[in-house]
């Protein structure tokens, strides 16, 4: 199949570059040509484990391409992929600006039959909306179908091409036909559905798992008071199959590219049909409270910050990204720069994403060259995102180095919490002095 992925974001590139590696012929385009001309020299624009290589891979063997040519990669193509952003209006609402441009573009270019695919996470109903604009443009037969991406960043690569599910919502034999042909080299389960389906699945899968994350921080929340442990009750509850032990892991809450923005999506989605979606309105208050919680403990031991030097280890919302969306680091050092006036020294260390915080942090922040860098002569160290390369440190004899040993630990990654000469405080974790059983 020869198919062109409009929009080289994440969800476009990752996934542009797996059809490639899956035999299909694959352009990937972009208005954005500093971007085009990274990806012609075998550059890539995000770092995203393997995906170089892939990119390299088929690029050379001559089935991957990248223009600024929109016109003519939708002209040479049979299924044209729509994968540009759908950022957040400001009251929450999905931004279809940009998809809908695309919409308009392809109705110009379109000059024999071609299948229109939405890969963007799109409101329900888009897929129509794509059509009806297309249509106003050109009589030339096409369809359209909605087939989301699941990719997580840092792992997107194994994410598409080992995927637990891929989705297909249709509503023609023809296209439900080519698009299940085209997906079968990824010997996937293919769910066939139809378009809206398709479209509320990514919605529902994303704001169920984001669910989940602020379901265990408000237990951790809650273990805290009770004098209980979120690792235990996190392992009791996932082993219940029905349950599942994936994404329990308490901490300062989710970031990044989707879950905020979806979560607000489904709102303002079920907002739009007159349903009030209490449980994920909680979901994201809940949320936008938790990165607070290691500013809580380091006031616990600090009550007074001014003066005081703090390190702040990981930057990227999550680990192997150097992705800053909605990133709980920036956060929380907007808030340690607020309630102390500026009066703070902050030290950040990130193995990736220095750079890209360089231009999003206050000036003051401190860039340091490694974790020991960033922790020497620190009265606190706060753990943000569990790098391998922070976890696996030796906390132990860096912790000598620091004014005072305090570590708190935003992920739950450390394993210090019974070592007598560190002050490790986790989210919703118990102390060892209260976890061991009173004899008596
Ligand atoms: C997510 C979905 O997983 C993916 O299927 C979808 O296509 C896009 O959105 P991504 O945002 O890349 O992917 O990251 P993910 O690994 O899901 O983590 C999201 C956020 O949740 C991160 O901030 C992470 O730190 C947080 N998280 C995740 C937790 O706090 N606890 C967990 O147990 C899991």
């Amino acid at each position: 199949m020869k198919i062109t992925m409009i929009g080289t974001g994440y969800v476009g590139l990752t996934s542009g570059v797996c059809y490639s590696e899956m035999g299909h012929t694959v352009i990937c385009a972009d208005i954005d040509e500093d971007k085009i001309d990274q990806l012609k020299s075998n550059e890539c624009p995000i770092y995203e484990p393997g995906l170089k290589e892939l990119i390299i891979k088929n690029s050379s063997r001559g089935n991957l391409s990248f223009t600024t040519d929109i016109d003519e990669a939708v002209k040479l193509a049979d299924i044209v992929m729509i994968a540009v952003g759908t950022p957040s209006l400001p009251d929450g609402g999905v931004d279809m600006f940009y998809v809908e441009e695309v919409a308009r573009k392809i109705g110009k270019s379109i000059n024999n039959y071609k299948i229109i695919v939405n890969k963007s996470t799109v409101p329900v109903g888009s897929a129509d909306k794509v059509r009806h604009i297309i249509q106003s443009c050109t009589n030339i037969p096409f369809d359209v179908a909605s087939v989301p991406e699941f990719l997580r960043e840092g792992s997107a690569v194994n994410d598409i091409l080992n995927g637990e599910r891929i989705v297909i919502g249709v509503d023609s034999e023809k296209a439900k036909d080519i698009l299940i042909n085209t997906h079968a080299p990824f010997n996937i389960p293919i769910q066939v559905t139809d378009i809206r389906s398709a479209e509320l699945i990514k919605y529902a899968a994303n704001s169920f798992l984001a669910m989940k994350i602020s379901f265990i921080n408000e237990i951790a929340n809650l273990a805290e008071k009770v004098g209980a442990d979120v690792l235990e009750v996190a392992k009791g509850i996932g082993s219940d199959s029905r349950i599942g032990n994936k994404f329990l892991n308490a901490g300062i809450g989710f970031g990044g590219a989707c879950f905020p923005k979806d979560t607000l999506g489904l709102i303002s989605i079920a907002e739009q049909v007159g349903h009030d979606f209490a449980i994920m309105k909680e979901v994201v208050k809940v949320n936008s409270k938790q990165y607070l919680k290691v500013i809580e403990k380091l006031q616990s031991v600090y009550p007074k910050l001014n003066g005081k030097t703090v390190s702040i280890l990981g930057l990227s919302f999550k680990p192997n990204t150097n992705d800053l969306r909605e990133a709980p680091s920036i956060k929380i050092i907007e808030e340690l720069v607020k309630i102390t006036n500026g009066n703070i020294n902050i030290r950040v260390f990130d193995p990736i994403s220095m750079e890209e915080a360089r231009g999003q942090l206050p000036n003051s922040i401190e860039y340091c060259y490694s974790v020991e860098n960033a922790v020497t002569e620190s009265d606190a160290a706060i753990i943000v995102t569990e790098w391998k390369d922070i976890v696996e440190e030796n906390w132990v004899e860096l912790a000598k180095c620091m004014n005072s040993p305090i570590i708190i630990d935003g992920r739950n990654s450390l394993n210090l919490i019974d070592n007598d000469n560190i002050t490790y405080l986790g989210i919703g974790r118990k102390e060892r002095a209260l976890r061991l059983v009173n004899p008596l």
